[in-house]
């Protein structure tokens, strides 16, 4: 069977429009501006409003992927939503945002594969259009984590944000751009580093238990750290080296955006100059699998990214998982 090259034809990106600076977070938990910015470069982070749900972000998020695709809903095959903070556990996120949009002809589904998912969303429906079986995908990371935070934990509560950013991919034309490579991969004796408790099948909010708050994030920051730095490494080598690729054809990173200095130790270990990352988690903190998704439509939309340059995207969190990307665009 013949594959078919896949591409991206649109990006979009949404973030709400409440700020919470570090300063603000001083009242909130005993840390400071400094701490904050100097161990995770985070400044600000955004915060949805109480009736602003995952796949309201998720849905604005799409529509501006959609119009720079110039798709209409209705034309939409398929829908993937990576989050691990869906509307309701059931159904799935993606099916809210189907609704929303009014895509009436696409299957929907969500993934949880954490910070990865937007680039396990991407494998996912690039094989699907590569084999033929569809024509389009909308794939969406979006994540409301201000919903499962617990705002009485400095450890974890100055790390998170909200947003969504989206992605379409048709069919490529001959010689033009195209996904070249991609490594997916999880390590799943690790799932203690970073989850959420509470709040599943196997430890449900009770009313003994509703004021541990076991359905928000918790985190061994230092051990997720060391294991981020080398699994994206890894990640990124892979899919660089599978696309038939060295480093320094790599004309923009973009990387997860968690933390400044775990994406510092990764460009050192790769040797891409510092010029060639996209940052932006100054703004928005952590955003999960909405990360990779806003920083690659706000690169597109700044011109950061030009017709024939080649990106690298590349992901990692709770599971353990990680994730990478090779493009043409
Ligand atoms: N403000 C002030 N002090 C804080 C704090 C905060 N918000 N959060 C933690 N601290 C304290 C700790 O309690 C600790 O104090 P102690 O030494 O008295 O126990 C001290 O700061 C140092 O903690 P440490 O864990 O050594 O800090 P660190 O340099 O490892 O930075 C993280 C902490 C969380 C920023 C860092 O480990 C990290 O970024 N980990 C990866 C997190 C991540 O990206 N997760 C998502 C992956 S997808």
């Amino acid at each position: 069977m013949t594959l078919r090259p896949v591409r991206i034809a649109g990006t979009g990106s949404y973030l709400p429009e409440k700020v919470l600076t570090n300063q603000e977070l001083e009242k909130l938990v005993e840390t400071s501006d400094e701490w904050i910015r100097s161990r995770t470069g985070i400044r600000e982070r955004r915060i949805a409003a109480e009736g602003e749900f995952t796949s309201d972000l998720a849905t604005k998020a799409a529509r501006n992927a959609l119009e720079q695709a110039g798709i209409e809903p209705s034309e939409i095959e398929l829908i993937i939503v990576a989050t691990i903070t869906p509307d309701t556990l059931t159904p799935a996120t993606a099916c809210y945002v189907q609704e929303k949009l009014g895509a009436d002809r696409a299957v929907a589904f969500d993934i949880s594969a954490a910070c990865s998912g937007f680039l396990y969303a991407m494998e996912m429906a690039r094989s699907l259009i590569a084999a033929g079986g569809i024509q389009n995908a909308l794939i969406v990371g979006a994540e409301k984590l201000s919903a499962f935070v617990n705002w009485s934990d400095r450890n974890t509560c100055v790390l998170f944000g909200d947003g969504a950013g989206a992605a379409v991919l048709v069919p490529s034309e001959n010689g033009g751009g195209r996904i070249l490579a991609s490594h997916l991969g999880t390590d799943g004796r690790q799932t203690e580093l970073l989850n959420i408790p509470g709040g599943g099948s196997c430890c449900p909010i009770t009313i003994d238990n509703a004021e541990e708050n076991l359905a928000t994030l918790a985190m061994q920051g230092r051990e997720v750290f060391k294991h981020a730095v080398n699994a994206m490494r890894r990640a990124s080598e892979h899919a660089i080296e599978s696309a038939g690729l060295s480093a320094e054809d790599i004309d923009l990173v973009i990387p997860h955006q968690a933390n400044l200095r775990i994406i510092d130790a990764i460009v050192d270990r790769l040797e891409v100059s510092k010029d060639k990352v996209f940052i932006n988690l100054e703004k928005y903190g952590n955003t999960s699998a909405a990360a990779v998704a806003i920083a690659l439509d706000e690169a597109n939309r700044e011109g950061k990214i030009k017709s024939g340059d080649h990106i690298l995207l590349v992901a990692f969190g709770a599971g353990l998982t990680w994730a990478s990307a090779a493009i043409k665009w």
